[in-house]
């Protein structure tokens, strides 16, 4: 385990185990379209990977970095677009792929602005859910994992864009962030 984490909360087999379980359920619901899976960058690209390669329905690939700021209630103005879609999803089934909902700001607002562009169809889908964070009205279609309300790294999680290669999610020395 990596000196900086604290103890490890779901490992290697786990996340494969339950990702697999995950995807297969997604892409039973989504027999016969042809949906666009939006990843979430950078966070999510690990769980991004390994998740579209469990689905048998054909897709596209699209990207997306967001940050959100403010109420995802209240405007999809909130949502700073760091990098944008390359396609065009008016009229297209999306799944948004994304590593962890938290207050739920970000997947709220991104929800309202691909509805906004004509999205036939929003589907979440999130590798982890601290739940008991949650200030906006929104939950994800599908979830991998509900945690605790701790600051976890890995598979695609960062700290100061640290930790997001490591196999496992740890959760992280409260002493590497307080000092
Ligand atoms: P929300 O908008 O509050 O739901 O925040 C979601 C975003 O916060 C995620 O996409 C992550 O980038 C970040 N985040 C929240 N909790 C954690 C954590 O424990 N580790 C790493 N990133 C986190
Ligand atoms: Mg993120």
């Amino acid at each position: 385990m990596h000196p900086d984490c604290k103890e490890i909360l779901l490992t290697e087999q786990q996340i494969r185990e339950r990702v697999t379980e995950v995807a297969k359920q997604v892409d039973a619901d989504l027999a016969g379209k042809f949906p666009v899976a939006v990843g979430i960058l950078k966070g999510s690209i690990i769980f991004y990977a390994d998740f579209i390669r469990c689905l048998t329905v054909p897709l596209e690939l699209d990207f997306m970095a967001v940050s959100s700021y403010g109420s995802g209630t209240t405007s999809s103005g909130n949502l700073k677009i760091r990098k944008d879609l390359d396609g065009d999803v008016k009229g297209r089934d999306v799944i948004v792929i994304e590593d962890i909902i938290d207050s739920g700001f970000t997947l709220a607002c991104l929800k309202k602005l691909l509805l906004e562009r004509g999205a036939a169809s929003v589907t979440i889908v999130t590798l982890l859910d601290k739940h008991e964070r949650r200030t906006e009205d929104i939950a994800p279609d599908y979830n991998c994992f509900e945690i605790p309300d701790a600051f976890v790294v890995g598979y695609g999680l960062d700290y100061n864009e640290r930790y997001r290669s490591l196999p496992y999610i740890g959760i992280l020395k409260p002493s590497v962030y307080e000092k």
